[in-house]
């Protein structure tokens, strides 16, 4: 697979992740909070975020040693802090399919999920203050409050109709960019590298978000359920205009039967329909531009570092998000 190759160089440190993802999940002495948390760990995601944390660590080439344990801690506190924005997110989405597994509230119900969520936030945050870096606390204190924002802004945005892309974009880098770029940048603030080499990196954290989510969206409208392990259409559903629906929308002819559709949430012909439109049109491809065009602009901010396979393996995971479309 293409992500074990492009994670080869910090397989060590990943494994180590998982290690300390299993302690905090298995931390619990009650049993209906242990059988919610095995099914976490039982059904991984790709672990990009901590990947990331790492990557931009080891890629500044000027590794602390006394910082590696740091290092692992903050990797997976992010990754809890994802997790637990997962388990909520789906909440929101009425998702029953995650990592082809029903989803934490298909299963146990919604208060359950809301509970349990909070209850991952709370361990990340713990992890955090235990490394006892005020600086590593505020930029992913910071990213998390600009995660919620982008999740909220998203919902009081349903079913308006007259969404601006401006509107869809700022939506974007809150609620999936900011948290890649605190990835990277934490990543290299632990490195203790120089100010534009951390700037430079969560520079190339947040066009790498932004890219992966309009990637995301446009498999929402047009992935396969077992390829994404999530059922695909749920933006459909909720009401929320992505970027291929509204470059859809921007560039057809005949508007009235593309709003008539969207407005039909629960109709799946409905949803078929805008799906195979934007299959057929130009929106497709310029949909795929625009996600490459912030992958091409992440991997420019790569310049400033040093050849590595550090350096590569953050080169190839950009690719490999345009790979997905
Ligand atoms: C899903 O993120 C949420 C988005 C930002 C689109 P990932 O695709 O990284 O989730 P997992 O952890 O691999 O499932
Ligand atoms: C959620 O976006 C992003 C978060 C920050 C939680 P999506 O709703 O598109 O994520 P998926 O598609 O359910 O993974
Ligand atoms: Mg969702
Ligand atoms: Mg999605």
């Amino acid at each position: 697979m293409e992500l074990t190759w492009i994670y080869s160089p910090i397989e060590k440190e990943l494994k180590e992740v998982e290690v300390i993802l299993e302690k905090s999940l298995r931390e619990t002495k009650n049993e209906s909070i242990q059988k919610i948390n095995r099914s976490l760990l039982e059904s991984p995601g790709k672990r990009i975020r901590p990947a990331l944390v790492i990557l931009a660590y080891k890629a500044t080439l000027s590794p602390k040693p006394f910082a590696l344990s740091q290092l692992i801690k903050i990797s997976s506190s992010i990754e809890l802090i994802h997790i637990a924005s997962l388990i909520h997110d789906d909440v929101m989405d009425h998702a029953r399919l995650r990592h082809n597994r029903p989803t934490v509230n298909y299963k146990w119900g919604n208060d359950v999920a809301i509970a349990s969520g909070d209850y991952l936030y709370s361990l990340a945050f713990e992890l955090i203050s235990s490394c006892g870096n005020t600086n590593i606390l505020e930029c992913i204190s910071s990213a998390t409050k600009s995660m919620c924002e982008g999740q909220l802004i998203q919902i009081c945005e349903r079913d308006n109709l007259d969404l601006l892309k401006e509107r869809y974009m700022l939506i974007v880098k809150k609620k999936t960019a900011s948290l890649f770029a605190a990835s990277c940048r934490v990543g290299a603030m632990l490195s203790n590298c120089q100010r534009n080499i951390q700037s430079a990196l969560g520079q190339y954290g947040s066009n790498f978000g932004i890219a992966f989510q309009i990637v995301d969206d446009c498999l929402d409208l047009i992935g396969q359920k077992e390829d994404l392990g999530k059922s695909p259409g749920a933006d459909f559903r909720m009401g929320e205009l992505t970027l291929p629906v509204l470059n859809l929308i921007s560039q057809s002819k005949d508007k009235d039967k593309i709003m008539a559709c969207i407005r039909q949430q629960d109709n799946p012909e409905a949803f078929e329909e805008i799906r195979q439109r934007f299959i057929n049109s130009q929106a497709y491809p310029k949909t795929k531009e625009v996600a490459l065009s912030y992958i091409q602009n992440a991997k420019g901010y790569l310049n400033i570092l040093e050849d590595s396979n550090f350096k590569q393996s953050l080169f190839s995971l950009a690719n490999y998000i345009g790979k997905r479309l």
